[in-house]
């Protein structure tokens, strides 16, 4: 049995420890808003915070989280980093089929919380693992800049 803390709830997991955190978020939890992409860490459409850094849940074992609280894409509008990134990201209708789109805000998110004014190089760098297929990358770069101006 694992214990882990998703989005300030605790919850008592009956799975094996190398299971990975995204399974047990959409399998187990029901937090179908994390996506499954590629499963090996080379897409994003996974990526949720560990104590506010952005990570792949794909290949994240239950085993290695310990006491790191977990936050997905259904809580991190409950943060003001997250709250601006959710509005820009609506303002600029930077959705297109949506599928990579809760990566793309968990990991922006994380990028605002390391460097409150990120330049091009910086967006690009640091979205960079985070693949969109519908090529949504020149709204993402402005909705983060927007996100950004708004702190
Ligand atoms: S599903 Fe995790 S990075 Fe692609
Ligand atoms: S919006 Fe369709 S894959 Fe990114």
């Amino acid at each position: 049995m694992a214990k882990l803390n998703v989005n300030g709830q605790p919850h008592d997991i009956d799975a094996p420890r190398d299971m990975p955190v995204l399974w047990v978020l959409r399998d187990i939890i029901g937090l179908t808003g994390t996506k499954f992409g590629c499963g090996i860490a080379q897409c994003g459409a996974c990526t949720v915070h560990l104590d506010g850094v952005a990570v792949r849940s794909c290949v994240l074992p239950i085993a290695a989280v310990g006491d790191r609280k977990i936050t997905t894409i259904e809580a991190i509008g409950e943060t003001p980093i997250g709250t601006r990134v959710q509005v820009a990201w609506r303002e600029l209708d930077v959705v297109q089929c949506g599928y990579c789109q809760s990566g793309q805000v968990m990991q922006a998110a994380s990028l605002l919380a390391q460097i409150p004014n990120p330049g091009d190089a910086d967006i690009d760098a640091g979205m960079a693992g985070n693949i969109c297929r519908c090529g949504t990358y020149q709204r993402i770069r402005a909705a983060v800049k927007q996100a950004a101006r708004e702190a």
